[in-house]
């Protein structure tokens, strides 16, 4: 059973910090009690050697061209990970047998097989790249004695990858990759996919139900300065700087909206098909779904509406970040054979937030703030909501992956443009067509939006995008997306009691139980962990209203009374 997991990010507060995981390490082995020598074994994501090898291989085969980026090429892929038995081995004072490897892909599956709660299910995980594999079909099942498999049946490699053709398409479009591809998502829906034509010119299906690129549009494959050649610059016209806005309302900006339509329609073609191969291959109802690829949740749903499979199970984080869990279930559950037992269906795996650091930190700064129960603070919170406030929210176990699913969000009332312009410019800083997700409880999910049989399980982890029902979206604004979808997060009230009441007290004073919902954090920054972090954003941004546990703090509308000395209050049923 997991007990902790965290990513260094949100411990290093460096986004996407590809350090050593030191800190994340440090934490888990303390919130579990023991010492690196308590480990049965030390389980990395991937093979370095076999990546090594196809780096190299790679640039052989594009010698002499690639032979200036190749020193590069390693350091950007691998950094130190070829050393790595030997450095988690030093690190952790652990001899060298107990250091385990699992290949990529299998880390991908078993991170979405072995804990989703199914006992017989096709997997498909897709990526960028990883050692060789870029896409990996297969099959997971759990028997009555507690016994798990997982049978990768077959695999495209490398240079072929959907995931690469969408980065590719993502640096073409000025956003940086492997941040921007959800950019890429949110702009498709403002496109029209008239240049679908010339981006299945990229891309070919095989008689074997797999797919190749044409090579001569990229250049990823041989040099790091640029994925895309001059060929696909001829194809596609000039590039977008990543400094230059995007105007929906000119000619340039709408080719670059379309060319986002074309490369997301050709990605869900290209995943529908290869999903319905599988679902006729293994007739099975559940598919597992892994890899960065099933990050896009526009995708998700065109596979859950025309794959064939009844229900599809993404964990709430499917890219690397969860091939460290994946990869310690594939040891216990099949390397060390231990027998199986269902994960816990949620996300909240890390650090606790402890609401008694938020009284001090508003305290030093002369904020007011009140310690609440549990009724008193889901009534203020639901009625500054309706008033227009937007909330921080911090409760619990931090969420494991890229989603705030409840624990470390902002909230806000999802109905008016307005709300979403004002979120967008005064704490996300970000680009007017990125849309914000709603969450709603599940039992109520499908009167506001349409959701399709296996639909609600799709979107516990908001891996999936539905059309907000019409008759709501005018009500809905502030998270229906121009084409009139959401990526909604239907919530169950076992996963996440306190913000499931808070919904109930919502939708019991406005009428409908739904709240915008976005991550906790500043653009360019890792979603906050600790109360420090959500203080610090909270004062840095246009949160109105901070909430950490059960102490509340708000900004005062006026500044003149800012010297006052603040103490804070408790509640008398506190
Ligand atoms: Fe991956």
């Amino acid at each position: 059973m997991p007990i902790a997991a965290v990513q260094e990010e949100r411990l290093s507060r460096r986004k996407n910090d590809a350090a050593f995981p030191l800190l994340a390490i440090e934490w888990c082995l303390d919130h579990a009690g023991i010492g690196p020598e308590a480990l049965d074994a030390v389980v990395f994501y991937e093979r370095p050697m076999l990546k090594f090898d196809r780096i190299l291989t790679s640039a052989l085969r594009a010698f002499p061209r690639s032979w200036r980026a190749f020193p590069q090429a390693m350091r950007n892929s691998l950094g130190d990970k070829v050393w790595v038995r030997g450095l988690i081995s030093s690190y952790l004072g652990l001899p060298r047998r107990k250091i385990l490897f699992t290949e990529h892909h299998q880390s991908h599956a078993a991170a979405a097989f072995l804990t989703s709660p199914t006992q017989r299910a096709a997997i498909l995980t897709t990526d960028g790249v990883g050692e060789w594999a870029t896409t990996s079909v297969g099959l997971g099942e759990r028997r009555p004695n507690g016994a798990a498999s997982i049978t990768l049946l077959r695999e495209i490699r490398f240079p072929h990858s959907l995931g690469l053709l969408y980065s590719t398409f993502t640096a073409y479009l000025g956003f940086a990759v492997n941040e921007g591809e959800y950019k890429v998502m949110g702009l498709a829906s403002y496109g029209r996919p008239t240049l679908v034509n010339e981006v299945r010119r990229l891309i070919r299906r095989t008689a074997d139900g797999a797919f190749c690129l044409d090579l001569e549009y990229f250049e990823f494959h041989t040099t790091t300065r640029r994925s895309y050649s001059s060929r696909f610059v001829d194809l596609f016209g000039r590039p977008r700087s990543p400094y230059e806005p995007i105007d929906l309302e000119s000619a340039e900006g709408r080719r670059f909206a379309d060319c986002a339509a074309s490369v997301q329609q050709v990605l869900e073609e290209t995943l529908v098909e290869i999903a319905r191969a599988l679902h006729q291959e293994t007739g099975l109802p559940d598919l597992c779904m892994g890899g960065g690829v099933a990050l896009n949740g526009v995708a998700n749903s065109r596979i859950l509406a025309d794959s064939g499979f009844e229900r599809l199970f993404i964990p709430p984080a499917p890219g690397d970040a969860g091939c460290a869990l994946g990869a310690a279930l594939y040891a216990d559950r099949i390397h060390f054979k231990n027998p199986d037992c269902l994960v816990p269906d949620h996300s909240f795996w890390g650090p606790a937030v402890d609401g008694s650091a938020l009284v001090k930190l508003a305290q030093e700064d002369h904020q007011p703030c009140d310690e609440l129960d549990d009724s008193e603070l889901i009534a203020r919170t639901a009625g500054d909501l309706i008033a227009g406030r937007i909330v921080g929210w911090m409760e619990g176990a931090l969420e494991f992956g890229p989603r705030a699913l409840g624990h470390r969000s902002i909230f806000a009332a999802p109905h008016s443009s307005e709300m979403r312009d004002r979120l967008n410019r005064d704490i996300k800083y970000r680009e007017e067509f990125r849309p914000f997700a709603p969450v709603v409880p599940i039992e109520v999910a499908d009167r506001y939006f349409e959701l399709p049989p296996g639909g609600a399980r799709l979107a516990r982890f908001m891996s999936g995008v539905f059309p907000v029902r019409p008759e709501w979206r005018a009500r809905l604004a502030a998270i229906t997306h121009v084409d009139g979808t959401a990526r909604v997060q239907t919530l169950e009230q076992s996963m996440a009691p306190r913000l499931h009441a808070l919904l109930e007290s919502y939708g019991r004073r406005s009428g409908i139980p739904v709240l915008l919902n976005t991550s906790f954090n500043l653009a360019g920054e890792p979603i906050v962990n600790r109360a420090v972090e959500g203080y610090s954003t909270f004062r840095r941004s246009g949160i109105d209203v901070l909430v950490a546990d059960r102490t509340r703090v708000a900004k005062r509308a006026s500044s003149a009374t800012q010297k006052e000395k603040i103490t804070c209050s408790k509640s008398a049923a506190g």
